[in-house]
């Protein structure tokens, strides 16, 4: 599977332009990086070079750099539809999204092992049910309860879509509607997600055994939050603090049992290039059996199974 077979996520516009990026071969920036002050030099260029693109945003996937999300959606440009929650916006690289791209495949990996010990799965941000339907080639769905929690816009069209097939898929609006389950999904979510990872599953009316996580979309620093650019519409993206994620899982009670870094989503946003390259991460987290304990007490006496 090649970057090719992917283009609206990476480098070109959804019309099959490429986007605007800073100029010069590779060659050229690894023989400048050699010497400090051609370094300097270059990164000064890069920070010019980008305040220069960010005069014309229409031509960047990412710009602008915010302190929050509110910041960056009163920065959205006028006449673009700002946020996700638009029934113009859901069609947007859905095609891409249905599709098994290389970094689904440690998702795919962890969903098929822990396979006998799931029997529900809340997919939030899982849009139209685009991963149930990716997936349904390599799991046996039909023994999955498969619960996509998303925004309105989407929840709307993922119900105009459902198939016959699509035995054991159901939409909410609000993750506390979510039955118990037993694995939380955010597959692409946590850069779209204006709270926190901890807020979010605490909404859940239990928390599940698992957690899986992709394309979390970190940087070496504070959070900031960048404004993508959908063609229709502009949508705040939070690069977030790398340690959030891993602090978030650790204060609800997980542990993180795997993780990885997909190169290939790494990305730099053009009109800030100061703030250096995001990096793009998976994680597996297990609930701990004290946090499952713990949770299980608290319950007793409600109507609530643990997931
Ligand atoms: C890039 S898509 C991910 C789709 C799919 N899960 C995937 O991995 O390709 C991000 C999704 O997050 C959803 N989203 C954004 N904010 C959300 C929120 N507050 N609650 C639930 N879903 C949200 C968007 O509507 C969108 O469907």
């Amino acid at each position: 599977m090649t970057r090719e077979r992917f283009p609206a996520l990476l480098s070109l516009q959804p019309g099959g332009k490429p986007w605007t990026r800073f100029p010069g071969s590779t060659k050229v920036r690894q023989t400048l990086r050699k010497a400090p002050v051609l370094r300097h030099l270059e990164r000064a260029a890069r920070v010019v070079y980008g305040r220069f693109l960010a005069r014309r945003p229409d031509k960047l996937r990412f710009h602008g750099a915010f302190a929050s999300f509110d910041e960056a959606m009163a920065n959205v440009r006028g006449g673009m539809l700002a946020g996700y929650d638009h029934d113009s916006v859901s069609y947007v690289s859905r095609h891409v999204m249905k599709q098994v791209p290389l970094w689904d495949y440690p998702i795919l990996y962890w969903l098929g092992r822990l396979a006998p010990e799931i029997s529900r799965v809340v997919d939030a941000g899982g849009h139209t049910g685009v991963k149930y339907r990716a997936f349904g080639r390599y799991l046996d769905l039909d023994r999955l309860d498969w619960i996509v929690y998303d925004l309105p816009a989407q929840v709307r069209a993922g119900r105009a879509l459902v198939r016959p097939e699509d035995r054991t898929l159901s939409f909410v609006e609000r993750i506390e509607d979510a039955p118990v389950a037993d694995l939380l999904l955010a597959s692409g979510l946590m850069p779209y997600l204006e709270g926190s990872l901890d807020d979010l599953a605490r909404r859940l009316r239990a928390l599940p055994r698992y957690v899986l996580l992709n394309k979390v979309v970190t940087r070496d620093g504070p959070t900031v939050v960048t404004l993508e650019n959908f063609g229709v519409a502009e949508v705040p993206y939070q690069v977030r603090n790398e340690g959030e994620v891993p602090a978030a899982l650790e204060a609800l009670g997980y542990e993180i049992i795997d993780s990885w870094i997909i190169d290939s989503l790494g990305h730099v946003i053009p009109t800030h290039p100061e703030l250096g390259r995001c990096v793009c991460r998976g994680y597996v987290a297990r609930l701990r059996e004290a946090s499952r304990s713990a949770q299980s007490l608290e319950n007793r006496g409600h109507d609530v199974t643990l997931g």
